[in-house]
């Protein structure tokens, strides 16, 4: 069931309105310290742009309140970055469906692009508003959706505008198309062995996640602090490392249901103290000393995990091994990265921290797709369905 893309319709002298998902870090001067969803969206803006389409961008920048302008979460530094990447002007309105919006996008000439201010400045936004909603509807002739890390949500840009566009045009764009194509489509049909490894710090965030794969996966690799909860559930001693003592039923249901497809880690890098001076030691897995946590897979597992992932057709990360941000704790989380960058796998890295750890070792170009969606890319390995997509016009 592939969704028509924005290559699929006449854009020439249309106005395309297109959701894409800024929501870019920014530093307290307001710098962006990470622009890859701006980079990720361009094959569509220029797609428009190069056809002789008029494009109006709207996107949603962190969580302002709802009452207005603010400038914290302004897009005025995103529109900037978006016209030094295209090298051309980019007007920004000062608001969404005020009378700024609205007379820049009726004054909008073929091929040139307006950015709307934040979504979220107005509540009708994430309710999913229908008089929002049918305001910026009326803007354009063509709807389009290339905001893949907000497609798990439900709010008026990803839902009831595209409703409210009625027998016009609703299409995906090129990201949203190349994400659904791994983080679902590849995963349905994969190339065996297919291996998942996750990580991150809580089994409750991944769940969902860890039951749908062990469906699908020849092999679920655990690191992380959720593999503390694991070691608890089997008896092990733990030390002061992080659990989740409400989850140890769960984790045990886990490992009954994954049996030897689960693998969890046989050694665990701690230390007595969260910071880079502490005291630290390597020990087996379940054999935490008190006074000590564990905060990172030892290099045993890491050799283990890299030797699994090395013979995969298709590997699934997300989520790193440990404290990545405080060596040696990122060892652990390198090692993995590094046998995902060094295999012939088809290689899907989940947004969020995996993303970012792929991207500073500078490994990007070595795997094969690297999404911008956190909680987006989770829940399609949920094996969740999009509404924001599902509405969209089939091929
Ligand atoms: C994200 O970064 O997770 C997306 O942009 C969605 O933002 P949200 O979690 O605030 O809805
Ligand atoms: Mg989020």
């Amino acid at each position: 069931m592939a969704k028509k893309t924005i290559e699929d319709v006449n854009v020439a002298g249309k106005t395309v309105l297109m959701r894409v998902d800024f929501n870019v870090p920014l530093d307290d001067q307001q710098q962006i310290t990470d622009d890859r969803r701006i980079r990720m969206a361009l094959p569509s803006i220029e797609s428009v742009l190069k056809r002789g389409g008029k494009l109006i961008l709207m996107s949603h920048l962190g969580r302002p309140e709802g009452t207005g302008f603010e400038e914290a979460y302004s897009l005025k530094p995103v529109a900037k970055r978006l016209g030094e990447l295209l090298g051309q002007d980019v007007t920004i309105a000062s608001d969404v469906v005020g009378d700024d919006a609205k007379s820049k996008a009726q004054t909008l000439n073929d091929g040139q692009v307006l950015v709307l201010e934040n979504l979220r400045f107005y509540k009708g936004e994430k309710k999913g508003d229908a008089e929002f909603a049918k305001q910026l509807a009326e803007m354009a002739d063509i709807y389009c959706n290339d905001a893949f890390g907000t497609c798990h949500r439900t709010d008026a840009s990803m839902v009831a505008v595209p409703e409210a566009m009625n027998g016009k045009p609703k299409v995906v764009g090129f990201l949203v198309d190349k994400e659904i194509q791994y983080l679902s489509d590849t995963i349905a049909n994969p190339e065996r062995p297919f291996v998942a490894i996750l990580g991150g710090a809580k089994v409750s965030d991944k769940i969902s996640v860890i039951e749908n794969l062990l469906g699908i996966c020849d092999k679920v690799l655990i690191g992380g602090a959720m593999a503390y909860t694991f070691a608890m559930a089997k008896g092990g001693q733990i030390g002061k490392s992080l659990v989740e003592k409400d989850k140890i039923d769960l984790a045990t249901q886990l490992m009954q249901k994954g049996g030897e497809k689960l693998v969890l880690p046989v050694d665990t890098h701690c230390a007595d103290d969260f910071s880079p001076n502490a005291n630290k030691q390597v020990v087996a897995a379940g054999q935490i000393p008190d006074g000590f946590e564990g905060l990172d897979i030892g290099p045993k597992t890491a050799e283990m995990y890299a030797q699994i992932l090395k013979d995969a057709k298709t590997v699934v990360w997300n989520g790193p091994m440990g404290v990545f941000e405080m060596p040696p704790f990122d060892e652990g989380t390198k090692a993995v990265a590094q046998a995902i960058a060094d295999s012939d796998a088809t290689s899907i890295i989940g947004g969020g921290d995996s993303a970012a750890a792929i991207e500073q070792l500078g490994f990007a170009d070595r795997v094969t797709h690297v999404s911008t969606g956190g909680g987006a890319s989770l829940a399609m390995l949920e094996g969740q369905k999009f509404a924001a997509v599902e509405l969209l016009d089939e091929k």
